[in-house]
């Protein structure tokens, strides 16, 4: 991500955390989707983890949940919401995706929620994420195909413009191909009803755990 985005990422945080979920009941159903993979004894991480509310609802959960953005700022509000929930599994860390180091077969789950479409490079993270797995590791996305998915995406999109913030734009068969060409198995796909609602894909690292 170049620093740019980085630049808006920070100066939308306070806003998108006092944004509304734009489809509750769907976003429910995701959670309970990614709940029914967690064992206590998981290793998780989430790319682009934004305020930290998806980690901090995970957490009972798992053992531990390592939680990476790009933006300091997104950060910063998500520590305050896991001290002030006495939170103690969940580890927030400043960094991209792409600067993030870490050793093969090392997560039980990773996450990736609304994410890939604003990667420049989603194909080569999808293969980072399927080394970082163990074998039989479960990687959980949802991934929005187009920019007016969300309510949010409306004021983001031409704000974000002057940052040099693109939405990618492309099909759920293509996203899926990414994924099964990098050598994962789609294990699950939801799209909710409504119109270009994201679409949620649970894909795993073949083998057995
Ligand atoms: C649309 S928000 C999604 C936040 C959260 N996952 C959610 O579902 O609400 C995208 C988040 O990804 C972060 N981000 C964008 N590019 C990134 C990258 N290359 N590596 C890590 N985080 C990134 C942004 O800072 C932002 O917090």
């Amino acid at each position: 991500m170049t620093n740019r985005s980085l630049i808006f990422w920070d100066f939308m945080a306070k806003r998108y955390s006092r944004q509304p979920i734009a489809d509750e009941e769907a976003y429910q159903k995701k959670l309970e989707v990614t709940r029914g993979y967690f064992k206590p004894d998981m290793k998780v991480m989430e790319f682009g983890s934004g305020t930290g509310s998806t980690a901090i609802t995970h957490s009972p959960y798992v053992k531990h949940i390592l939680a990476i953005d790009g933006s300091t700022k997104m950060t910063e509000i998500a520590r305050g919401k896991a001290d002030k929930e006495n939170i103690r599994n969940v580890t927030f860390k400043t960094s991209t995706i792409d600067e993030f180091d870490v050793l093969d077969q090392t997560y039980d789950v990773v996450m990736g929620l609304s994410i890939l479409h604003l990667l420049k490079n989603k194909e080569e993270v999808i293969t980072k994420v399927y080394k970082m797995l163990k074998t039989g590791g479960i990687f959980v996305t949802s991934t929005t195909c187009m920019g007016n998915t969300m309510k949010f995406a409306k004021f983001i999109a031409p704000i974000g413009r002057l940052f040099g913030l693109v939405l990618r734009v492309f099909t759920t068969k293509e996203l899926k191909k990414s994924m099964t060409d990098a050598g994962f198995l789609i294990d699950h796909e939801w799209q909710p009803p409504g119109k270009n609602k994201a679409v949620f894909i649970v894909a795993k690292k073949p083998g057995r755990k």
